[in-house]
């Protein structure tokens, strides 16, 4: 579609290992426009990262490989890109953020020192401008005393607050898109809703395209404006939080709403109660993947894979993956709500959708925040 951001069509990147090729993203295809938020969720090993890593060329190669698809971004393609265009772009255009700060903060470099080497280099700024601006991106996030912790060494700082020194660098460069992932899993419950917060305000001020990814759909809710459900590999849900939160029409979605857990019990949520473990990435079941574990299955699942297409009783830009929920399927009128059991906790998520920003219209995006 014309006008979007970042357009990736049917990637798949793969492992080359001793044991077999794993196909890690098998045929995963989004759009997403400037300024719009999207949440990436699904279980540990269904291909978040992978996806998230392939779209800055972050796969190792080897044993990784991009082997299929398309990544527009901006209006290029990120896979016919030279190395230097591929900096560019992860220097000036995307900005990641990664679960565990420590790995990609320096340990020998003060922090100012990291912050301010990005800033020289890529927006040619002098060294008091660029010191300048580094006091004030940690003052936007937070950072008490800015001015002087400025000078300290990433060990000098708590968790939480590495990991604001690593919001701080995403945001430095003005980028156009930022993608975290699982930026809050590290940190204790406090420290994640704070930070949590403190990325949606921004996300919200500054209205940067921003892909989120998680296992915990109780995390998407309230911070991104659509959701893909991803599993073993594929994308098997797409829609905006607001109708995935009021009418999701897969099974293994259901499975993930029955399992979020409570803000206060967010520490022990990687242990996700679906029955069952996702397959193997390197002999996947022919038909749905989900089947195996599915208590809805049909002989049909087994045999043939349904593709990921709209669905009878939901919005147009709706889509799902499983021949229940699919015109003419077994599940079209089933009250998913009954198979949840518990609503509570998605009450009180949708109270969270509520307050959302309005999706961005075309013209919509306010420039980068040069004056912070
Ligand atoms: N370097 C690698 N070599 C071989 N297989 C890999 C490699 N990196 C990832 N994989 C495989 O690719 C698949 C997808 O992994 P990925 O890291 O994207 O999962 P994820 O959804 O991010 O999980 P988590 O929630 O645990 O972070 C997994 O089966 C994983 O084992
Ligand atoms: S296609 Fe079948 S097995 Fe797969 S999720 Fe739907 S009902 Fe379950
Ligand atoms: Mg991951």
């Amino acid at each position: 579609m014309a006008g979007q951001l970042l357009e990736v069509h049917d990637l798949h990147t793969q492992f080359f290992t001793r044991d077999g090729v794993v196909h890690a993203v098998d045929g995963v295809s989004f759009e997403l426009a400037a300024g719009e938020t999207l949440g990436i969720v699904g279980e540990s090993g269904c291909g978040k990262s992978v996806t998230a890593l392939s779209l800055m060329r972050l796969i190792p190669q080897p044993p990784g490989k991009i082997v299929q698809g398309s990544i527009i971004f901006d209006g290029a393609d990120v896979l016919k890109m030279d190395d230097d265009e591929v900096r560019g772009i992860r220097g000036n255009n995307i900005a990641m953020i990664f679960q565990d700060p420590m790995t990609s903060l320096n340990p020998v470099l003060t922090i100012s020192r990291q912050i301010t080497e990005a800033l020289e280099l890529h927006l040619k700024m002098d060294k008091a401008e660029a010191r300048k601006r580094t006091v004030e991106l940690l003052d936007l996030v937070g950072i008490p005393s800015a001015k002087k912790r400025m000078d300290d060494y990433p060990h000098q700082f708590s968790g939480g607050m590495r990991q604001r020194v690593m919001i701080a660098m995403a945001l430095s460069c003005n980028p156009k898109l930022i993608l975290a992932d699982e930026p809050t899993t590290a940190l204790d419950v406090t420290i994640q809703a704070q930070i949590l917060e403190l990325l949606k305000g921004l996300a919200k001020e500054f209205r940067t395209a921003f892909i989120l990814i998680t296992h915990d759909l109780g995390v998407v809710a309230g911070m991104t404006q659509r959701i893909h459900v991803m599993y073993a590999g594929k994308i098997v849900e797409k829609a905006d939080t607001g109708e995935l939160f009021a009418n999701p029409k897969m099974p293994y979605t259901w499975g993930l709403l029955r399992s979020i857990p409570r803000l206060d019990e967010r520490r022990k949520s990687k242990l996700l109660p679906i029955e069952g473990l996702p397959p193997d990435l390197i002999a996947p079941p022919p038909g749905c993947r989900f089947e195996p574990r599915c208590q809805y299955r049909r002989d049909i699942c087994r045999e043939k894979e349904p593709a990921l297409e709209h669905i009878p009783n939901a919005k147009p830009d709706h889509e799902a993956r499983c021949w229940g929920t699919q015109q003419g399927g077994w599940l079209v009128d089933i009250d998913w709500r009954k198979e949840v059991g518990d609503t509570r906790i998605i009450e009180e998520i949708k109270q969270e959708v509520a307050q959302l920003p309005p999706e961005p219209k075309a013209g919509d995006v306010p420039p980068p925040p040069t004056a912070l």
